[in-house]
């Protein structure tokens, strides 16, 4: 969703700030703006499109960065529509009446429309239909000459969720950082700093960084930031340090971010999973002050994440035997949900940012449940609220739709189930070994699974016609058909839908027919032959099946399919490991059949940070 950068140093401004924009991108945008202070004013062009458009249309004016003040500043921003289409006016960053105040605004100001009435009535005047422009109207009201007293009055009268970045005309050496509910993270450079919405902005500049809490003000002024809370009071900040390096944010020789996140699948796994094993056991210390009474699991997540929850509960049933609850995030904090302190809230995120999530971990710890967050961003607003963090180290994900980031989250909930096993009781010293062993081989085995990529690619080709598929599968094979069903629609635009192979007969199956393609995953041995008959079904109504099975069964496929794919023997609850890799090479492929943007699917976010 809408990305922010700030930046304040000696260097060329605008410069960074587009490269900054373009580090950004993947976050999903339909409009791109830049405003910087120069001569004595604040220069401002915002375009609807790519930030290309932008960066053109800087290029060719001189009133960018010809200022010869010690300090230059300035601020960009890219826009994901909320309030008005995109367009250049709706765009940010925001000017206000008095032509002093540029802001840019992350998230959705609630209280906006009776807000923008009450300066109407003032006079002031809009010309876009966004939420941002009434914030920027109000903080460029309340000014008087005193930039930071004007934002800090302004933002205890905005409602709702809100990251702002501002500078002033009247101070070309200050920029002020605000944040409620949504995410903003200050850089520290040398001779310069830098604001943004997360760290991918950054990378490449600096390692040092400092996340700013809920309602409160990062004042930039020269070469030195210092922090407020919404009172004006200072308050102090730790510096984290965060180790991603430009290899891992850059495409490295691939065509595109998201193949290159599915092959990094293995390496994704194996430093998640290493620094948690030691002496051939289970090392978790964030999790040594849970308590023992733990007695439900309640997994909340959204996309993807979700579909890790929906994968593990099986293992959590089986292994630690207890019980598990799977939900969304946004059905999850506007219900009843019947939790207590007994309860862990296991909140699942790559970004750590989804304010579904961020709002159902909140809602968790309000009715008094322990709550774990399994996060990929470190010090991200989910990792900094939760009670426990585990962090997967999948390093950034560029790509929208998730794939390595899946796997790691994967990778660790399987060690979160048996140390949830052994502190439960319920797991012999023995079998704990052996599932370690195999854990420990595992990113092998995905390694091995990734050379299906180009069989899989001569599928997706056969098939490239097809409008509408089916993903069939039963207890974990249906959670994986989820997640595959997802990564098609969300990557190819085309339809699909995934289904208990056990519920068609009771509605879906009127929809096959002749040419209808069915994907049918079968890796559970015990339900093998029941999803081998429903695969018999669609096939006798016309339907054409690929099929990913278990390298141990196909001996035993005897229906005859059109394809399939083997995967390898390991431990049952590491299958969806690997049978998840041809369903993702498969969406990637149709996508890229049908010439889509693979990286920034239309419409789609990758940190989804309103409601
Ligand atoms: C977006 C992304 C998905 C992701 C979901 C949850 O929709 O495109 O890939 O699974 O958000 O994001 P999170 O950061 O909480 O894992």
């Amino acid at each position: 969703m809408c990305g922010i950068v700030g930046y304040i140093g000696k260097k060329n401004c605008s410069s960074f700030l587009l490269d900054a924009l373009e580090k950004l991108e993947y976050r999903g945008y339909d409009s791109a703006g830049i405003a910087v202070y120069n001569d004595h004013k604040i220069n401002l062009i915002k375009k609807k499109g790519r930030i290309s458009v932008l960066r053109n249309a800087v290029e060719e004016d001189e009133n960018f960065d010809t200022d010869d003040s010690p300090f230059k500043v300035g601020i960009a921003h890219t826009r994901w529509a909320t309030h008005g289409k995109p367009s250049d006016v709706n765009a940010h960053p925001f000017i206000g009446p008095s032509g002093k105040i540029a802001i840019l605004h992350n998230g959705i100001i609630e209280n906006y429309i009776e807000l923008k009435k009450s300066l109407k009535r003032r006079n002031v005047k809009f010309a876009s239909q966004t939420d941002s422009e009434v914030a920027c109207a109000l903080i460029d009201t309340l000014y008087d000459g005193d930039f930071f007293k004007a934002v800090k009055d302004a933002v205890n009268l905005l409602e709702g969720a809100f990251s702002l970045c501002i500078i002033c005309a009247d101070y070309p050496n200050m920029m002020i950082g605000v944040k409620k509910d949504t995410p903003l993270i200050v850089g520290y450079g040398e001779n310069e700093n830098y604001i943004a919405s997360d760290i991918s902005a950054f990378i490449g500049k600096t390692k040092k960084f400092c996340r700013l809490g809920e309602c409160e003000i990062a004042l930039f002024k020269d070469d030195s930031v210092n922090f407020y809370d919404f009172n004006g009071k200072k308050i102090k900040k730790d510096v984290i340090t965060v180790d991603w390096n430009i290899k891992s944010s850059s495409k490295d020789g691939f065509d595109c971010f998201t193949m290159k996140e599915i092959m990094e699948q293995p390496s994704a796994v194996r430093d998640t999973i290493t620094p948690h094993i030691k002496n051939s056991g289970i090392d978790i210390p964030e999790l040594n002050s849970l308590p023992d009474d733990i007695n439900k699991i309640y997994i909340v997540a959204c996309g993807s994440a979700y579909h890790v929850g929906a994968l593990v509960k099986y293992s959590f049933e089986k292994i630690a035997k207890i019980t598990t609850i799977v939900d969304l995030a946004s059905e999850f904090r506007y219900r009843s949900p019947v939790i207590d302190e007994h309860t862990l809230v296991i909140i699942i995120s790559q970004s750590g940012e989804t304010a579904d999530s961020l709002a159902a971990l909140r809602e968790s710890k309000n009715r008094g449940a322990k709550t774990l967050a399994v996060v990929n961003v470190v010090g991200s607003s989910i990792a900094a609220e939760a009670d426990y963090v585990i962090y997967t180290w999948a390093g950034p994900e560029i790509g929208v739709a998730t794939t390595k980031a899946l796997s790691a989250q994967l990778s660790i909930m399987y060690l979160v189930v048996l140390y949830i096993s052994k502190k439960r009781g319920v797991i012999s010293d023995l079998a704990m070994k052996k599932y370690i062993q195999n854990l420990l081989t595992l990113p092998d085995y995905i390694l091995q699974m990734l050379e299906c990529k180009d069989k899989v690619f001569e599928i997706s080709k056969r098939y490239m016609d097809r409008d509408n598929i089916f993903f069939i599968g039963r207890g974990i094979d249906y959670a994986v058909c989820r997640e595959g069903s997802l990564k098609f629609k969300e990557l190819s635009y085309l339809h699909s839908e995934a289904y208990a192979a056990g519920e068609l007969k009771h509605g879906t199956i009127s929809l096959v027919e002749d040419g209808t393609l069915v994907i049918a995953v079968l890796t559970d041995k015990k339900l093998f032959e029941k999803t081998l008959s429903n695969i018999c079904e669609v096939q006798a109504r016309g339907a054409s099946c690929f099929a990913v099975v278990r390298e141990d069964k196909v001996s035993e496929f005897d229906v005859g399919v059109d394809d399939i794919i083997t995967i390898p023997k390991v431990p049952s609850i590491f299958l969806p490991s690997l049978s998840v890799i041809p369903l993702q090479f498969f969406a990637y492929y149709s996508a890229l059949l049908h010439e889509r943007d693979i990286d920034k699917p239309r419409n789609l976010a990758k940190s989804v940070t309103v409601e």
